[in-house]
């Protein structure tokens, strides 16, 4: 959470930082502020709200804003309300040192308690605060060397970008936890927490690792620890491209992001896999597939989406190779004395790859003896650098808080996996085949769901002003039911939940009557006659059923008030074409209510906190 972006170079930094934080917007914002260095000392505008609120107030006095020099930040609150004084960049009391930061720094109350016996006062009740201060009080005219003694007194996670009153020409950045990249253009330098708010300026940039410190000046840049032993990074060349992070002809990200499934999805499985062979390839896992296939027991983990995408993994691996699987929220991993023996692989599954209890999970995992394995999206994410090997999504960058693509990379990353063990332990090849072919054609199968978008649209409208809304589904499904309601919740704040659809009956059928919004996600499959029983269940109470079914299944239309149609495919892969449906659901569901869809309330991407 909270997004960071600074520039040091020749051009007018204003507009710069503004463009910046509305490409890391995402990441938080419930405030924002800007600190520029002007010729009459370092200017700071913060402001409550969106980006756009503080692009208004610091418009009224653009000219105090001159310079080239600046930090600049979006923030998801962790310490403190949503307030100006807790908004950033924080200044410390007495050095004019000037800092924004992501993370939470943990022993900020004896930090500065031990801070404020030696006179300093708090503006705010941020932890953020207390670093600059930290750092102010360590300064003795060398910025670099302040950062880095400041940060070894702090435990905690934190990417923060500084700048002082008496160093012009000089930032200093340091990572631990929380990602930041810097970027290395034609005599100026972007800070940034993602590539988003880099790749228009240059493509040549390098993640910060952790505790590192970087210092950026117009005679260039070097990095050290905390102890100012010099450390190298990896340059390397940002593949984002801009249109990848631009919203074209759509009217928001999340809408483009589902639109862009197909495509998505073909670049998840380009090149690794041969449908006629019946051979999945997997580069990642190349040095770790003996043990993979040998694996005792597989544990999957992960937040929110990905939880969801690691439960449908679940059915899929112990369907496919027969290796017990279980799925655990990171979250919960982390703290419950978990079992980890000889043979236990632990795959993290993850949009950003820097989501805190994931992270912390690994590590739990790890320490235990457990080989790690991640399946991210973001490329050098943290979670990607610290397991033993992994697959990524390649499903470009994710901007909508709520996510989808990365739902249908993580679903369709979990069926190579589980193919992959599956082929080399119980799997016949005719099988393998057939389940490859499937897989490869679902691309276009997902576009005869987006295809019915405005149809979708209308069905949402009849039922867009109740407030509770069930989803049930059964196998495969039941997942998809779980991501169903989540994505409904997250974005148009309806209540609603999902559950197997067997389990209504035992609690929550007393709450149908009166036109209840129920959909069932029921494709054909194993378990359909079952589901068409739930739903007969629910209409006897005067639910209302929308039903999510295979193209041409006739069966069930008696059954259900609306019905979305998705094209036949095999039941193991049909969530990655029925949660598109709910996914269009959910979406016109907050349009029709009025809802900020890309910026839903008190959420954010990526939660890099606990
Ligand atoms: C947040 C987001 C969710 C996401 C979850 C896990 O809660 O709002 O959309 O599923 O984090 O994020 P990750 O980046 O680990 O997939």
């Amino acid at each position: 959470m909270c997004g960071i972006v600074g520039y040091l170079g020749p051009r007018p930094v204003l507009p710069l930082l503004l463009e910046g934080l509305k490409r890391l917007e995402y990441r938080g914002y419930d405030s924002a502020g800007v600190a520029v260095r002007s010729p009459a000392g370092i200017q700071v505008c913060r402001e409550v709200g969106k980006v756009a609120s503080l692009e208004a107030k610091v418009g009224l006095e653009r000219s105090r804003f001159a310079g080239t020099e600046g930090i600049a930040h979006t923030r998801w609150a962790t310490h403190g309300v949503p307030a100006e004084r807790n908004a950033h960049p924080h200044r410390d009391d007495k050095a004019g040192i000037h800092l924004v930061h992501n993370g939470i720094i943990e022993n900020y109350t004896t930090l500065r308690k031990a801070l404020e016996s030696k006179g300093h006062s708090f503006q705010s009740e941020t932890d953020t605060e207390v670093l600059a201060m930290l750092v102010g009080e360590l300064y003795e005219g060398d910025l670099e060397s302040a950062v880095q003694a400041a940060l070894k007194q702090v435990t905690g996670a934190y990417a923060i970008a500084v700048m002082a009153e008496s160093e012009p020409g000089v930032m200093v950045a340091a990572r631990k936890g929380s990602p930041l990249m810097v970027g290395l253009g034609q005599g100026e330098y972007v800070v940034a927490s993602d590539p988003s708010a880099i790749v228009a300026h240059t493509t040549q940039a390098f993640a910060l690792e952790d505790f590192t410190v970087c210092r950026l000046s117009q005679d260039g840049w070097r990095t050290s620890n905390l102890h100012n032993a010099p450390v190298s990074p990896k340059v390397m060349e940002l593949e984002m491209k801009l249109e990848e992070i631009e919203l074209g002809d759509f009217p928001h990200f999340m809408l483009k992001e589902i639109f862009e499934q197909p495509e998505a999805l073909r670049n998840t499985l380009r090149g690794r896999f041969n449908a006629e062979q019946g051979e999945v390839i997997l580069g990642g896992l190349q040095q770790v597939g003996r043990d993979l296939v040998k694996a005792r027991r597989i544990v999957l983990t992960g937040q929110g989406t990905a939880w969801h995408a690691a439960l449908v993994t679940e059915y899929m691996i112990e369907e496919f190779a027969r290796i017990p699987c279980e799925v655990q929220y990171a979250s919960e991993f982390r703290y419950r004395n978990p079992i980890v023996e000889e043979g236990t692989v632990l795959v993290a599954i993850s949009q950003s790859g820097e989501t805190a209890d994931t992270l912390a999970a690994l590590e739990e995992g790890r320490e235990r003896g457990a080989m790690t394995l991640g399946v991210v999206n973001v490329v050098g994410s943290s979670i990607s650098r610290m397991t033993d090997a992994g697959v990524y999504l390649r499903v470009g960058p994710e901007i909508g808080v709520a996510s989808t693509k990365a739902f249908v990379g993580q679903v369709a990353v979990g069926a190579l996996m589980a193919i992959y063990a599956g082929r080399r332990r119980h799997l016949s090849i005719e099988a393998t085949k057939h389940l490859l072919v499937e897989l490869e054609a679902i691309s276009d199968k997902i576009r005869a769901v987006t295809a019915q978008s405005d149809l979708i649209r209308d069905l949402v409208a009849k039922v867009v002003d109740r407030e509770n809304w069930l989803f049930l589904g059964r196998g495969y499904n039941y997942p998809v039911a779980l991501e169903g309601a989540l994505k409904v919740k997250e974005i148009s704040y309806i209540h609603a939940e999902g559950m197997p659809a067997a389990e209504m009956k035992h609690g929550p059928i007393a709450l149908i009557h009166d036109g209840m919004p129920c959909v069932f996600v029921a494709p054909k499959g194993s378990q359909h006659d079952k589901v068409i029983g739930n739903m007969q269940e629910v209409r006897a109470r005067g639910g209302r059923v929308i039903a999510i079914a295979t193209e041409g299944d006739e069966a069930i239309v008696p059954h259900a008030h609306d019905i979305i149609r998705v094209p036949e495919c095999p039941e193991a892969l049909s969530p990655l074409l029925t949660t598109v449906a709910l996914q269009l659901m959910a979406y016109h569901a907050a349009v029709l209510r009025g809802h900020d869809v890309d910026k839903p309330r008190n959420l954010a991407k990526s939660v890099t906190v606990e």
